[in-house]
């Protein structure tokens, strides 16, 4: 949730620091801090609450030449967000910056006060400060002082640790929460988060749970929390520069939308050939006779991974008969004593790859012997690495905090999946072209929507934003769309917004239909749309101040339509879906919120 960020070598560092947390700001911004340290051992702790460019200010009054340094941007879990609670955290002469939660720091923190440690700040961090410190007595090596400390720790963690003493390295470590670092000529980068390190070094180290590293100008060497060496296994970063920027766009948001066409193209790559009735997760290796044995598809995921998967289901289900597919809420799963039909496989769904309720499913079905496919953006990350197969989505540095380029292709990729299984379960050749050929036609059919509606979508936008609730209303595959729409606009424009299947707004949700909601209502020409349109004009009878959205070319009594044109029968959702996206954008505009930070999110949510 947070962001860490590390640097030694001949730069600058504060530069170089400020650089990188503002690339991690969209990791948590409720208040940011660095510690330089000189070569005379001199620390400079600056720290401010709120956003980084509070930190810059007062960087820019107090600006040192000091070349290694580390530094945080933080998302609050312990303590409020206030300049006392923010990292770096300091006790004598030991700075840490820490992403992560200390499961026993209360514990800890009365050993400590035993020892006569006394406490600044509400923080977790603090207290694993004092128990390095309180180690160094002892050690007199900060390598060795972590290390001992962290064999008492109980929670998760990535670290940075400086201590003055030692100008000439910073000590960081892993477990459960994700640390990478980046090795230069004579330098090396320390962060969190692989964008952090775009544009400064392509060789990447990705810390492993329970290791801990000594960095210093000229690399890093590793060991594991028993003090066992541990080889150096250098990466190359794919990612460039132009991924982290806006590109001529005025929100990240705004370019993510606008980058589906690409980044779905980048999913199918060499996956799906529609000329030749080809889709294939290369990365998934099951013979026919696998898939042909999977009974149950279990997908696992949080928030919209979670509706992606929602939204995947249906078409599952839809390609193939005797397969049943459950879709599980992460936070909900873990602790639930669920039963595992035979032969279930699980799709674990996540953008980040790092979120810490999914990771946890995954390690509990895989305990449980279940085979567990990932379905994940980010290379390396920790889910990616524990799965026993799975494919990467492909649709690069995800920056807004509101995920929408992620959605649409971890759909596309469960898309693919169901096409693996209903191909080698025989079913409907003809269905399965159908979906083939759709997605093959994806990026064009979205490219289109963005294409014709983006104005008119803007100014529907503008007409609604004053409104305090909406209702999201769909049926069948158009369901999970309506909660992927309302999740997005509560997200960024913090209106009250709630999704219902179609048929339920009788059992319940209709009562609340009166002039402080608008209505947005998903109606797709299909076998379904008398009964949809039936909702429609019920919602109306009780005054609704509804927003059609549809592909349907037939008059509808609506007070304001966003028509679109496609030749989908199947993923009409996902088009439908990016209407919903760029009518929250625009509503989150309108109403002058910080459209790529929305207020107390953060991305990757590493705690429970
Ligand atoms: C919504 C959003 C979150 C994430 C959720 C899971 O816009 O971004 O709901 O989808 O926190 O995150 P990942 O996919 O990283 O596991």
């Amino acid at each position: 949730m947070c962001g860490i960020v590390g640097y030694i070598g001949e730069k600058t560092a504060q530069d170089v620091l400020i650089t990188e947390l503002k690339r991690l700001e969209y990791r948590g911004y409720d208040s940011a801090g660095i510690m330089t340290l000189s070569p005379q051992h001199s620390a400079t702790l600056l720290r401010a609450k709120g956003k980084v460019s509070a930190l810059v200010d007062i960087a820019s009054a107090h600006t040192t030449t000091d070349t290694m340094g580390i530094g945080h941007t933080r998302w609050a879990t312990h303590g409020a967000p206030s300049e006392r609670n923010a990292h770096p955290h300091q006790v004598g002469n030991i700075y840490v910056v820490h992403n992560g939660i200390i499961e026993n720091y209360q514990e800890l923190k009365t050993m400590l006060a035993y020892h006569d440690y006394t406490f600044k700040s509400d923080t977790d961090t603090e207290v694993l400060t004092a128990l390095i410190d309180y180690m160094y007595r002892e050690t007199h090596d900060t390598l060795a002082a972590v290390t001992a400390a962290l064999k008492m720790v109980v929670g998760a963690y990535g670290i940075a640790v400086v201590h003055t003493d030692n100008p000439d390295e910073i000590i960081v470590a892993r477990k459960g929460s994700p640390l990478i670092v980046g090795l230069g000529e004579g330098e090396t980068y320390i962060a969190s988060d692989a964008s952090a390190l775009v544009g400064y070094t392509k060789q990447v180290v990705y810390l492993h749970d329970g290791e801990i590293g000594r960095c210093t100008k000229s690399g890093l060497t590793l060991q594991t929390i028993q003090s066992k060496a541990v080889d150096v296994h250098v990466e190359t970063l794919e990612m460039d520069l132009q991924a982290i920027q806006k590109q001529g766009f005025d929100h990240f948001l705004l370019k993510e939308i606008f980058d589906q066409p690409r980044t779905v193209q980048a999913t199918l790559a060499g996956r799906v050939i529609p000329d030749q009735g080809y889709a294939r997760l290369g990365g998934i290796n099951l013979s026919d006779d696998q898939l042909r044995a999977i009974k149950h598809v279990m997908i696992v995921g949080c928030g919209t991974a979670y509706f992606a998967g929602m939204q995947a289901s249906y078409f599952i289900e839809q390609m193939t008969d005797d397969v049943t597919v459950s879709v599980e809420i992460a936070s909900e799963l873990r602790y639930r004593s669920y039963n595992i039909p035979d032969h279930t496989v699980a799709l674990i769904v996540s953008q980040s790859g790092e979120t810490a309720d999914t990771l946890a499913c995954l390690m509990e079905l895989k305990r449980r012997g279940v085979l567990c496919l990932g379905v994940v953006n980010a290379v390396g990350s920790t889910i990616a690495r524990e799965v026993d197969s799975g494919v990467y989505v492909h649709v690069g540095a995800e920056i807004s905090v509101a995920s929408t380029k992620a959605f649409t292709s971890q759909v596309a990729a469960m898309t693919i999946f169901g096409v693996m299984l209903a191909a080698a379960k025989g079913s409907s050749p003809q269905l399965i072209s159908e979906f083939v050929n759709e997605l093959g036609a994806l990026p064009g059919e979205i490219k289109n929507v963005l294409d014709t509606q983006n104005q008119h979508i803007q100014s529907v936008a503008q007409q609604y934003a004053s409104y305090d609730h909406a209702l999201y209303i769909g049926r069948d595959t158009l369901y999970p769309a309506a909660m992927e729409g309302a999740l997005k606009l509560k997200e960024v424009s913090y209106i009250h917004a709630e999704a219902y299947a179609a048929g339920e707004l009788k059992h319940g949700p209709i009562a609340l239909i009166d002039d402080r909601f608008f209505e947005i209502c998903y109606l797709q020409d299909n076998w379904l749309y008398e009964k949809s349109q039936s909702n429609l004009i019920e919602m109306n009878a009780r005054g609704a101040h509804a927003i059609v959205i549809t592909d349907t070319i037939k008059d509808i009594p609506a007070e304001t339509m966003v028509r679109i044109t496609t030749k989908f029968e199947h993923l009409t959702p996902l088009l439908f879906n990016v209407v919903s996206q760029l009518f929250a954008y625009y509503m989150a505009l309108a109403r002058g919120n910080d459209v790529d930070q929305p207020r107390n999110l953060a991305k990757s949510v590493t705690v429970e």
